[in-house]
């Protein structure tokens, strides 16, 4: 399936992400969109937390007329009736609460309910996307879509790809996010993924490098896009030449330097003791992984 073939999504939950997610789909994908949630007051919070923003921010801003936001707001539907939701979709993008038995138990409904070249995509900020595709028939078409809180404004969208997740759904989970007008990073299923990882500390994102879930270039690219970070993790590492630092450092300096883990890690210890010490015009963690890494 490519993107064109999608006409409509759905999106499972419809809180903080779902809303705004659906939002999206509608107002800059012109999919149709079935939002659902479990009871038709919190359907009804989602939908008028659509239209206050699509008036907030566009229609008083004079970015689009009173009939488009009508127009936009006339592609999304609700029902709190999941099955329902899912029987004509070609994608569905499940955003309901952090929880692997709920999460699991809305993917084996979805799986039952969806048409069989539906994709399901889920917004898990944590969670494993292999252990959810896992309940399903159909762990080919399942992916991570992990949009960054506001969705509306944050423009990285990690596309996980699980264990077994073919080339064609997330090349298609790809595509939806740029069209949705984000910048889109592939990542491997791992805690956290890439950007709330990195965020945690220095050590999270050298431990991202070393297991080869993305290139260094990725995680800082994932730090500014979805963080808003002016650099990342890692090129601020090998500018400053901290990884010497951290490499021959006392333990309480390591610590401070984001090393919650009080130990060093030892691609830091191979990267220095090869000579990629970082620091102005020096190697560092970027050569390291093309000279090094990258070809393991
Ligand atoms: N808030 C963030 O910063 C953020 C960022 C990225 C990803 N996420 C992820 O997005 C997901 C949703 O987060 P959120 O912040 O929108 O939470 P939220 O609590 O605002 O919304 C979750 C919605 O899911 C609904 N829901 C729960 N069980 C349901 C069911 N059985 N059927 C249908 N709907 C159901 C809830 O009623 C609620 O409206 C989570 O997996 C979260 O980790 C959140």
């Amino acid at each position: 399936m490519k993107l064109e073939d999608v006409k409509q999504v759905t999106v499972v939950g419809s809180g903080n992400m779902g809303a705004q997610i659906a939002l999206l789909c509608a107002q800059l994908g012109g999919f149709h969109v079935v939002m659902n949630d479990m009871n038709q007051e919190l359907v009804n919070a989602g939908l008028k937390r659509q239209s206050d923003s699509l008036q907030k921010y566009f229609v008083d801003k004079g970015k689009i007329t009173a009939d488009q936001m009508k127009e936009i707001l006339g592609r999304i539907r609700g029902t709190t009736n999941l099955a329902e939701a899912a029987s004509k979709a070609d994608l569905v993008i499940e955003a309901v609460f952090e929880n692997m038995a709920l999460k699991k138990d809305i993917f084996k409904q979805l799986d039952a309910a969806a048409p069989p070249h539906a994709i399901l995509a889920t917004n898990t900020s944590y969670l494993s996307v292999t252990e959810i595709a896992g309940v399903t028939k159909r762990p080919d078409k399942v992916a991570g879509m992990h949009f960054f809180n506001p969705p509306a404004v944050m423009k990285l969208v990690e596309v996980v790809r699980a264990a077994l997740t073919s080339p064609e759904t997330a090349s298609v989970i790809f595509d939806l996010a740029k069209k949705l007008n984000k910048e889109p990073i592939y990542c491997r299923d791992t805690y956290g993924f890439l950007a709330n990882r990195a965020a945690i500390g220095l050590d999270d994102a050298i431990e991202l490098v070393w297991a080869h879930v993305a290139p260094p270039a990725d995680i800082d690219r994932a730090m500014k896009l979805g963080y808003n970070h002016p650099m990342g993790p890692l090129e601020l590492g090998d500018l400053t030449g901290v990884w010497t630092i951290m490499a021959y450092g006392e333990e309480d300096r390591i610590k401070e330097l984001g090393f919650h883990k009080g130990y060093v890690h030892p691609l830091i210890k191979m990267m220095v003791r090869a000579g990629y010490t970082g620091g102005p015009n020096k190697k560092g963690i970027y050569a390291f992984w093309d000279d090094v890494l990258s070809k393991w």
